[in-house]
């Protein structure tokens, strides 16, 4: 049978992202916004290039959520982006609401469904998707390190004139700013990073990975990233809707991994069927536990935000932690 994927927000991310899933032509798409006409309108037209593609996945767009019922995956798009000079963490009172009023609606129908979340600050705003819809763990996951770490190899890549399929590389940690990548399991082609790179210059390309979202943010000023964050999104789709059980870093609540308990935070996630199948656990250095500590306290003072102003964000909202 073929699966229901439901994308809420079809502006830059959820629409490239509809297009992204319906040219695999495995799973039918609801692509959801507030904005009339605006789902109907792209979804249409998405609908319409396959016969040219050649997919057969029915696109469909709507307002409300009557359509989205049954939805074996749910992706949560809807929210601001950036401007230049502002941080993911500026966005969370008004995300917030927008993530907390769309999660509770969007799993009124599909009760079953696994949520992906990808607005941000995401690690935030997956902590109160949880909270929201009262779901286990295994079926609330964040986007932040797939592409923290596409973007890493990316320049690594660049670096060398590599292929970057020969370059493996695992991040830690909150999206962006806090990320932790593990440069001694990066490897190129199957040798270590640190053979073929000084450390100074890659500790530069650690920084321009970390601050990738607000390079792109600063030349497009109206808007940020959204190819690299759909691809990102579609990998762990794939990994769930295929069981692939593949190992994705992710945003996931920790509840005692790498001694951070009750906050999501960033770490390798094997992925399938039914959503979080295992945290992977790496050994870590003292200082890469340390960055990753940090990483959770940065979460933990949003999630002190939205729990100051609870009332705010919905009603009847319990703790987020
Ligand atoms: P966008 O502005 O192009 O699209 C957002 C869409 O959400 C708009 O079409 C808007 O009408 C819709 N929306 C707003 N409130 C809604 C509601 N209550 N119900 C349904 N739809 C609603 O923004 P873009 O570029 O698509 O980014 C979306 C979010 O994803 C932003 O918060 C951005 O920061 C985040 N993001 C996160 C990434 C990550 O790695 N976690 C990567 C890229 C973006
Ligand atoms: C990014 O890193 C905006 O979080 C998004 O591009």
């Amino acid at each position: 049978m073929r699966s229901k994927i439901t994308v809420v927000g079809a502006g830059n991310v959820g629409a490239t992202l509809a297009q992204r899933l319906a040219e695999r032509d495995y799973a039918d798409v609801v692509l959801v916004d507030i904005v009339e006409g605006l789902p109907q309108g792209k979804a249409l037209d998405m609908l319409e290039a396959g016969p040219i593609v050649g997919y057969d996945s029915l696109v469909t767009g709507a307002n409300d959520y009557a359509a989205t019922a049954g939805s074996d995956i749910v992706v949560v798009t809807s929210g601001l982006p950036r401007k230049p000079g502002m941080s993911r963490d500026d966005l969370v009172m008004s995300n917030a609401k927008i993530v907390a009023t769309v999660v509770r609606e969007a799993v009124a129908q599909s009760p079953e469904c696994i949520l992906i979340i990808v607005s941000n600050p995401v690690d935030g705003m997956a902590q109160l998707a949880m909270a929201v819809s009262g779901f286990p763990r295994t079926r609330v996951i964040g986007m932040g390190g797939v592409l923290d770490t596409a973007r890493f190899r990316t320049f690594i890549a660049q670096e060398l004139d590599a292929s970057v399929r020969d370059v493996q590389a695992y991040v830690l940690g909150g999206h962006g700013d806090t990320m932790i990548p593990l440069t001694r399991f990066t490897t190129v082609a199957g040798l270590p990073v640190s053979d073929l790179i000084t450390t100074e210059r890659l500790e530069e390309i650690v920084q321009r990975a970390r601050n990738g979202g607000a390079e792109i943010v600063n030349l497009l000023k109206t808007g940020s990233a959204y190819y690299a964050p759909s691809a990102a999104v579609a990998q762990m789709v794939d990994a769930i809707a295929h069981d692939t059980r593949q190992v994705l870093p992710c945003t996931v609540h920790l509840e005692g991994e790498y001694g951070v308990r009750g906050v999501f935070t960033g770490v390798p996630c094997r992925l399938g069927t039914g959503g979080l199948i295992e945290v992977v656990d790496v050994e870590l250095t003292e200082s890469e536990r340390a960055e990753l500590h940090r990483s959770a306290d940065a979460v933990r003072q949003i999630i002190d935000v939205m729990n100051a102003r609870r009332d705010e964000i919905a009603s009847s909202l319990p703790e987020l932690a």
